[in-house]
């Protein structure tokens, strides 16, 4: 089943590097070859004018690359149910094969294969490959429906609420950071749905960028000091909403989000145990993991990470891959050499 040799793992190489105690240390870096490969794989495609044509080139090498993954994984959040999706579907195993017996980590994966598809078709900023994983139980099932997400670092901790309105929560923003609601800006997804919410920011006095898609991505920044953006208001993808979750308990941010359920969605939000429709979660519910690996690498250009780079002799991805029990954020630029041997690598 694996296809990228060069990445065989065998009984031994697992045991002399101790795989299954510890998911973070054990799979963080693997799972950045999935994000970077996935990410490379779909910038080909930019600017063609094709968002299915990027997704599918990202969906594809993302289950390929994680089947080079030393580990017993389930997708718990991806392309959709199994009838749906040809892969990545929920409920999938993924993982290197070896044999019975040996020890290595059990773990739930939500993935977003190409966040922004439209962005990467059109070449525009803010397109990733991005996933976040868990111990067993550690991410929340989350429905394909809407969700209603506010997001900001970690200075303003609990003071937003998603029942206040929006001016009071800029109030709020601004005296947690020692500024003025003018010195803030908003990120939101520029959606007719959002037409109300735009206005009372408008009203309130704070700056706002509209973007197109990719309210993932935008939540990370927001949750990140110094990006220039200090909050994420609106309503976007669930599934999207517990992989943000992930990457803001390991920046230490704040988010609140609440499903928005449709009528014709609520039977099946019963089946997925979701008894409170109208519950606000807190990310530490949305990701509850003891263990996350959050892993994403940019695909176009981005306020924390740069686009892919194809520069003839090889090509260049910025990552960001964090860690929560470990502590760990780390910004990585990778350089994959193509042209071998003979390549020259610039700074
Ligand atoms: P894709 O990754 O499918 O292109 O969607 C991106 C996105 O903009 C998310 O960032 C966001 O959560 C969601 O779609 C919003 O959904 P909608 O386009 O229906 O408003």
């Amino acid at each position: 089943m694996a296809t990228d040799t060069t990445h065989h793992v065998t009984t031994e190489t697992k045991k002399a590097k101790g795989f299954g105690q510890n998911i973070e240390s054990d799979l963080a870096l693997e799972f950045l070859r999935v994000v970077e490969k996935a990410a490379i794989a779909s910038a080909r495609t930019m600017g063609q004018g094709d968002r299915h044509l990027a997704d599918k080139v990202a969906t594809e090498t993302m289950r390929e690359v994680m089947d080079t993954v030393p580990m017993h994984g389930t997708i718990v959040i991806g392309e959709g149910e199994r009838d749906e999706a040809p892969m990545l579907y929920i409920g999938e195993s993924v993982g290197a094969e070896f044999p019975d017996n040996t020890s290595v980590p059990e773990v739930d994966i939500a993935v977003d294969p190409l966040e922004g598809t439209n962005l990467c078709a059109t070449g525009a900023p803010g397109s990733i490959t991005v996933l976040a994983v868990s111990e067993r139980g550690g991410l929340l099932h989350a429905p394909d429906c809407y969700m209603e997400k506010i997001i900001v670092n970690a200075q303003c901790k609990g003071c937003v609420s998603l029942d206040a309105p929006p001016g009071e929560n800029l109030r709020q923003i601004a005296k947690a950071m020692n500024r003025d609601v003018d010195d803030l800006v908003v990120v939101v997804l520029d959606r007719s749905r959002h037409e109300k919410l735009i206005n009372d920011i408008r009203k309130a006095g704070a700056r706002i960028r509209l973007i197109g898609d990719g309210d993932l991505s935008a939540g990370i920044t927001a949750a990140i000091e110094g990006t220039g953006v200090q909050a994420v208001m609106g309503s976007g993808g669930a599934p999207e909403g517990v992989i943000t979750a992930a990457a803001i308990r390991c920046v230490n941010g704040y988010m609140l989000g609440r499903l928005v359920v449709k009528p014709e969605q609520e039977q099946r939000l019963a089946r997925m145990g979701v008894t409170d429709k109208n519950k606000i979660y807190t990310a530490d519910e949305l990701a509850p993991g003891k263990q996350l690996i959050f892993a994403a690498t940019g695909v176009t250009e981005g306020p924390l990470m740069k686009g892919v780079r194809f520069f003839g002799e090889g090509v260049r991805t910025s990552s960001l891959i964090m860690t929560l029990e470990t502590g760990k954020v780390r910004f990585i630029e990778s350089i994959h050499l193509e042209k071998k041997p003979g390549a020259r690598v610039k700074f």
